[in-house]
């Protein structure tokens, strides 16, 4: 393990700080280069103290590297490192290793971390505050001084129980990993809240270089040259490549091939995270520094930045493409127009959503390495590393017995790290030089980069009869893709087919169009399309509901699908969707207590599919191997992002073989061919549940032989395409959910969340509550505050992480989760997926909730609260 030399001996200039500083790092005299930028910069680049991270250096605005500067917790990258000379520093490595394990125990037993990378942030933060006040640590104080800290995964409720127990001095004690259905640590729990397992911006590998991407200045524009003599000459670096350089496929993509890895010369570039070249040098600052120095001259071109505008152009927005229409999805059944004029009440309205960004906490980051058998080794955090290395061996024009891609379980994802990012530039830099490459991406340069949720304006029709009973809908979307396809398509035709909620409706006709713009990209991200439509169902729900004159969850419940009834595509649902109705039922009585308390109240109910469908084959593998050190490797094919997959498939191990949890390692690499394309649909848990039990069953049914691959594999190939057959399937199962909104009827302020979550089967009940709050704190900020617009030049005009205006832990109103299991047929343990369901039907119940405030109905995301919050804190 080495460490690349410090980029500051590169740039020092006249006048700057002397050469060296001094500080006593976890009580041990250290002395570094004075040219780091930060103290987090010579804490993780110069000495390898990696549990501080680097989610948004210099910006100071997630709180991941938070040390301790003295005894006062401070974020590291806001650190001058002339400030740090003489004082004091202290990271989680320096903390007593008592103290340590009571954190790590906490956080493990309370179920308080989920990708785990803003935890040991929390955890210095925590510290700081438990050792000045003790038991006496209120948790709303603790939230408080949480609000220089972002956590995009937990909804901080078993945050701060993890940080109340350990102020209380009670002994955590997380139990033993058990089997399905238990309430076990998550896998690897305690070294992630001590930041002990490493993301790959942790790695370090003998005579590693970084890289740094140069992207463009302009979002549509011709590329007349790429000039990199200047960049090439700078001190520190080692190369400059462009999309000359690449010898394989120039374009990339999940579904379609229309996204460059590099834009070359007499290309054009399509927005505003197109990269022009690759910078290698001897540190990442010299990289990040010469990327300047490449000189690009351009003819630019108008942007196309209204979807509805680009539609009707004659001009392309997109380089290599021949129509700004990506998409197109439809479908109806029965006469929409005979219904709507039979119907007894009507509404037409236009909704409109916004483009969310993921803000994952840790950056995209990858490392190559070249392999002793002149093949490459690829550590990737994305989302399907199976695909990953189909593409950069696609990219290199190499065989895919040349590359090999391992998951290094990432700092999340929700989506976002579906498409690549800096792989394959990452993997051509280390194939051409023949050395170890390392990318990180800055805060910024992801914003720029991956795929967002997208901006879609629907409009719709809906009726009903007298009693409130729905007769009809018909719905428009046009949905604002970007420029390369990701899986855009798949978005809008999921927005299609969730178009009526989970509710019956005996006419439907819904159309739903994806456009290429020159805007950021957009693709998946949790929800998938059916937040966007659902918010606009849920709207038509509520406003058919006030004209009958029935509450909005006696609408619900009169109009919510059974077994046996048609879904909006055409879909005759089983046994399984009696959980929608089912959660319903368990909030009604808290619905009517909080109406006769005077309370402003909201509810939402919606469904989301778990797996592909749609006739797509899906088949999935696992592999379980008893080692002859007593280990047992279980192996699957999905990524860990903080979802809880591996603890899943750790479960699950343990259930079938009656094995020890201590003894089972999790494992995804491309070693075995385990691949089914992204984890995404919410269908790691269903499907890697599956072939993990089938691989255990394998091995039970064989003796469980030494050093033996024993294989699984679940399929859900029975699905359908729309129109395909007369009683299609489409999805093999769906996630069922109501949520309560319950606000202050003067103020508006959100007091309560009650979210009732039909999931099957809860493999792991904690990390279920777990998902199912942090999607609610989500979608809560997906439905007030967040947003990620562009300008009309096609650049994001929100380029940090405070000003998307996510919600902070003091601003989160309690979040009550009550889990349902209706099992789902067919389905391993009945289970039906959580992962993406869980902010389906937030921003409905909360724009009902606010209703009831003002008497305005709300039709554009985000909404707004009626009362903004204070200013946020950190
Ligand atoms: S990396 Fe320092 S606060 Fe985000
Ligand atoms: S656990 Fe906090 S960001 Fe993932």
């Amino acid at each position: 393990m080495t460490t690349a030399p410090p980029a500051a001996a590169n740039v020092e200039q006249p006048g700057a700080a002397p050469d060296a500083v001094a500080f006593v790092l976890n009580g041990r005299p250290v002395t570094v280069s004075a040219g780091h930028p930060h103290l987090l910069a010579a804490l993780r680049e110069e000495l390898d103290v990696t549990s501080p991270k680097d989610g948004c250096s210099p910006t100071g605005q997630c709180g991941c590297c938070t040390v301790m500067l003295d005894d006062k917790a401070q974020v590291a990258c806001q650190i001058p490192l002339a400030k740090a000379a003489g004082r004091r520093v202290t990271t989680l490595e320096g903390v007593d290793e008592p103290e340590r394990q009571r954190y790590a125990r906490a956080f493990a037993a309370c179920g308080g971390l989920q990708c785990g990378f803003c935890i040991p942030g929390i955890v210095m933060r925590a510290k700081a505050q438990v050792d000045k006040k003790g038991n006496g640590l209120a948790r709303q104080d603790m939230a408080r001084h949480l609000g220089a800290h972002l956590c995009r995964c937990t909804g901080y409720v078993k945050i701060l129980d993890a940080i109340e127990l350990v102020a209380s001095g009670r002994e955590a004690l997380p139990g033993p990993a058990g089997g399905v259905g238990s309430r076990g640590p998550r896998y690897q729990a305690e070294a992630l809240a001590l930041g002990d397992r490493g993301y790959i911006d942790d790695l370090r590998v003998p005579g590693m270089l970084h890289a740094a991407l140069r992207l463009t200045d302009h979002a549509r524009a011709g590329v007349i040259r790429i000039e990199t003599s200047q960049a090439v000459a700078a001190p520190g670096v080692v190369a400059v490549f462009t999309a000359a350089d690449i010898p394989g496929d120039l374009r990339v993509g999940i579904i379609n091939k229309d996204w460059p890895v590099m834009v070359p010369e007499g290309g054009r570039t399509s927005y505003a995270g197109d990269v022009l070249a690759v910078v290698v040098a001897e540190s990442r600052q010299a990289a990040r520094e010469a990327t300047e120095l490449v000189k690009v001259s351009y003819e630019p071109l108008e942007p196309l930045t209204d979807a509805v505008a680009a539609l009707a152009s004659p001009d392309v927005a997109v380089w290599g493409t021949e129509s700004n229409l990506l998409s197109r999805s439809a479908y109806a059944r029965g006469d929409v127009d005979a219904a709507l004029s039979k119907s007894a009440h009507v509404v037409h309205e236009r909704f409109e959503t916004q483009r969310v960004e993921h803000a994952f906490l840790e950056p995209e980051s990858t490392l190559a390495v070249p392999r002793p058998d002149g093949g490459l080794h690829v550590y990737s955090g994305g989302q399907g590393v199976w695909d990953d290395r189909d593409q950069v061996a696609a990219v290199l024009g190499v065989g895919r017995d040349l590359v090999s891609v391992e998951l290094v379980s990432n700092g999340g994802a929700f989506g976002g790290k579906e498409d690549m990012s800096n792989q394959a530039q990452t993997a051509l830099a280390a194939w051409l030089l023949g050395r170890p490459v390392k990318c990180t991406l800055s805060r910024e340069e992801s914003f720029l980069m991956h795929p967002k949720r997208h901006p879609i304006r629907m409009e719709y029709w809906a009726g009903c009869d007298r009693d409130g009973h729905l007769t009809a809908v018909r719905a428009r979307m046009t949905g604002d893709s970007g420029a390369y396809a990701s899986v855009g398509m798949k978005v809008l035709e999921r927005a299609a087919g969730h178009a009526t909620g989970p509710y019956r409706v005996p006419a439907v006709d819904v159309e739903s169009l994806a456009v290429r713009t020159n805007n950021p990209i957009c693709g998946a991200f949790r929800g998938f399309g059916a937040n966007q439509a659902q918010f606009a169902m849920e709207g038509v729900m509520d406003r058919l509901a006030e004209q009958v004159g029935i509450t909005g969850w006696e609408m619900r419940k009169r109009n919510v699908l059974h077994p046996g009834d048609r879904w909006g595509p055409g879909q005759v649902m089983d046994e399984g969707c009696a959980g929608a109705e089912r959660c319903l039922d368990v909030l009604g009585p808290r619905y009517e207590e909080a109406r006769r308390a005077g309370k402003a109240v909201g509810i939402g109910l919606g469904l989301k599919n778990s797996g592909l469908g749609n006739g797509f084959k899906e088949v999935t593998r696992a592999v379980v191997r008893f080692r002859g050190d007593g280990r047992v490797e279980v192996r699957h094919g999905w990524t860990e992002m903080g979802q809880g997959i591996h603890t899943v498939a750790l479960q699950v191990a343990v259930e079938e073989l009656g094995i020890d949890g201590d003894q089972v390692d999790v494992i995804v690499d491309t070693s075995r061919e385990l691949g089914q394309g992204q984890t995404t649909g919410s269908r790691g848990t269903l499907m890697g549940a599956g072939a993990v039990r089938n691989a255990c069953q394998a091995a039970k049914a064989d003796g469980c032989r030494l050093e033996v691959d024993y294989q699984g594999e679940h399929r859900v190939d029975w699905t359908h395409k729309i129109g395909e057959v007369d009683n299609p399937v489409i999805h093999s199962a769906f996630g069922y959910a109501a949520q309560l909104v319950i606000a202050d009827p003067e103020s508006g302020d959100i007091e309560r969340v009650v979210a009732a979550h039909d999931v099957g089967r809860a493999v792991n009940p904690t990390l279920c509550e777990g998902q199912v709050e942090g999607s609610v704190h989500m979608g809560l900020g997906y439905a007030l505050t967040e947003e990620f617009p562009s300008d009309e030049r096609g650049f994001p005009t929100k380029t940090t992480l405070r000003s998307l205006n996510i919600l902070r832990p003091k601003d989160v109103p309690p979040i009550e989760v009550v889990l349902v299991e209706v099992p789902q047929p067919r389905s391993p343990y009945g289970i039906k997926g959580v992962g993406e369901i869980g902010l389906v039907p937030t921003a409905g119940a909360v724009a009902a909730a606010l209703h009831e405030v003002d008497g305005q109905w709300r039709s554009t995301l985000p909404m707004r609260p009626v009362r903004p919050a204070g200013p946020v804190a950190g």
